[in-house]
């Protein structure tokens, strides 16, 4: 199957989950996360705002105590993600693809770098750690540094998902970045062989 087709297949499936289904998901996925990070508190950790049937993050948002941040689109030479905080005073705005993100100047955004976990949306994932985004390339341009490195593992990347949008075996490319967990709302899958790109 074409990575073309199997995108539609996921979107397809994702978008036809009732709002019931969504919520009880977004409610199972916000105890495994709380559960997984049970033990730290104020870690930097990237989230998203859920579009187009991704599972949600916003119950977790809400009521954790690790510090939120949100990716904002900067395009210099080429479109990449940087990260900016959540706080009461957070105010919003649509890039040119209608995603909202915060009001925020360069000053006030981080490098994924400085994230200590990043929660990546995904159309697919497949239980090797491979995930297939919504086809622009921006958190495998923004998280290319991770592969580059041997050692040191931050931030640690994990795909957040509806169990439904897990596929057999995904085809990769080479800049595509592997996942280090992956939680839906059934299980936390730790990916048993890591690839080498
Ligand atoms: N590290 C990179 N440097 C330059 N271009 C890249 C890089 N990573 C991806 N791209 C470009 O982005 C395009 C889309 O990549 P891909 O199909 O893997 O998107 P995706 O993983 O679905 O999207 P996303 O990463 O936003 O979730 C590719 O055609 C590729 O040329
Ligand atoms: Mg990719």
């Amino acid at each position: 199957m074409l990575t073309k087709e199997i995108r539609q297949q996921y979107r397809q499936r994702r978008r036809a989950l009732s709002p019931r289904q969504q919520t009880r998901n977004a409610r199972l996925l916000q105890q495994r996360l709380d559960s997984l990070l049970a033990f730290r508190s104020r870690l930097k950790i990237g989230a998203y705002l859920a579009e187009q049937g991704e599972i949600s993050l916003d119950l977790w948002i809400a009521t954790t105590r690790q510090r939120v941040f949100v990716p904002k689109l900067y395009e210099p030479l080429e479109p990449r993600l940087r990260f900016a905080e959540l706080t009461p005073q957070t105010r919003w705005q649509h890039n040119r693809f209608g995603i909202a993100e915060p009001v925020a100047h360069w000053g006030q955004t981080v490098h994924p770098r400085q994230l200590d976990i990043v929660l990546v949306p995904l159309m697919a994932f497949d239980r090797q750690g491979n995930r297939l985004g919504m086809g622009g390339g921006y958190y495998d341009r923004s998280l290319a540094f991770r592969c580059a490195r041997k050692h040191w593992v931050r931030p640690r990347l994990i795909g957040v998902a509806h169990s439904c949008q897990q596929h057999p075996s995904l085809p990769y490319q080479p800049w595509d970045v592997p996942l280090d967990l992956i939680l839906t709302e059934q299980e936390v899958i730790n990916p048993a062989q890591r690839r080498n790109n």
